[in-house]
């Protein structure tokens, strides 16, 4: 842990995002097609990533995670908000100047069964983005290229002709990972990489990314549906809800001193080896469902499940302070919490 507090205390901004906004029109009639709303997927987010971090975020499925993937690699264009990628705003970027950024910020994706052309060999998918950025590999030498990339992420560089129908989930996911890693970019985006994987498997290859991460000086946005995946592997974890930051902090305020009680539900269900602390620890159960994106409740997202709710948490939005726009590195606060009523409660015991 010593050494994701010097991480984190490097603080240079790699990322930076700012309100971001993604609405996606609800529409009604095939012919004529008339909007009758917007799913609000995500819906005025604010983070940091640090160079050298990674920064886990977090949240139940259909809260905007993937949506947020696509926004921070403009796979999908912002409805508002920014993402300055080195100071730079690339959510308004197109054609070459986009392709130039998107060399150094690439994706893994969440499951290694469909996002693999199963047709394609395993040499042609890793050396796929060398189609498209050719300045990256001579011709003659993309063999050895990806030979070298099987082997940093532990597979045999002879099975290059193999297809991906041959491999186990945890190799194919290796076989994304190389495919993220060809271009040597600084940022990758990693969409749930492992949820799709057994458990067993799972640690292998978070393992390997963490060894990628130090070898190529690799910054991380590591997605996940769980607190429990990402504890290990993050320096600041992020907690989604219906398209908002309910919580970001270090992994030890998250984890240890949660303050948004959405955080403190999610991290009441992960289960604890020890019995001591566990049945000394109190298990929230959340009533209701997620409320749907398309008609958020007012106010705070989470008042509607929320056992400390007011009057002021339907009318008033509590809001994460946003961090400071460029470089100025001492004022971001480290814990934010988005809840008027945030503080601290024993739901992790002696962690
Ligand atoms: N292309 C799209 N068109 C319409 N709605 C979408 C689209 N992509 C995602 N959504 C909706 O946005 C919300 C967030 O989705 P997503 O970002 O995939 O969540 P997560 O990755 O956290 O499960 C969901 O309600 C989803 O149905
Ligand atoms: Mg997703």
């Amino acid at each position: 842990m010593a050494e994701s507090l010097t991480k984190s205390a490097d603080r240079e901004p790699i990322l930076q995002v700012r309100n971001l906004v993604k609405h996606f029109p609800l529409t009604q009639g095939v012919l004529f097609k008339k909007q009758v709303g917007a799913v609000k997927a995500v819906d005025g987010i604010s983070f940091d990533l640090y160079r050298g971090e990674t920064l886990g975020i977090v949240g139940e499925s259909g809260c905007g995670k993937s949506t947020v993937a696509k926004l921070l690699m403009n796979l999908e264009r912002a409805t508002a908000g920014e993402v300055f990628y080195k100071g730079e705003d690339i959510s308004k970027l197109s054609g070459r100047a986009l392709k130039t950024v998107r060399r150094n910020i690439q994706m893994v994706f969440q499951d290694p069964y469909t996002s693999l052309n199963p047709r394609m060999t395993v040499g042609d998918i890793i050396g796929e983005p060398f189609d498209i950025h050719p300045e990256a590999a001579p011709k003659g030498d993309r063999r050895r290229k990806v030979q070298e990339l099987l082997d940093v992420v532990g597979l045999n560089p002879e099975y290059v002709n193999r297809y991906p129908h041959q491999f186990s989930g945890g190799q194919r996911q290796r076989i994304g990972i190389a495919r993220g890693l060809a271009l040597n970019p600084e940022i990758i985006i990693c969409d749930e990489p492992v949820s799709a994987l057994d458990v067993s498997v799972q640690a292998q290859v978070i393992n390997l990314m963490e060894r990628l991460q130090d070898e190529f000086d690799l910054s991380y946005v590591f997605i996940a549906h769980d607190l429990s995946i990402v504890r290990h592997i993050s320096d600041r974890v992020g907690v989604m809800y219906l398209g908002r930051m309910a919580e970001i902090g270090t992994d030890q305020e998250i984890y240890e001193h949660p303050t948004h009680p959405y955080t403190q539900a999610l991290l009441s269900a992960v289960p604890v080896p020890d019995p001591e602390v566990s049945g000394a620890r109190e298990r929230i159960i959340l009533s209701g469902d997620v409320p749907s994106p398309a008609n958020p409740p007012s106010g705070c997202r989470f008042r509607t499940r929320c056992w400390k709710a007011q009057d002021k948490c339907a009318e008033e939005t509590p809001l994460l302070a946003v961090p400071a726009p460029f470089k100025d590195t001492d004022s971001p606060a480290a814990h934010d919490s988005a809840c008027h009523f945030a503080e601290e409660k024993d739901v992790v015991g002696a962690a």
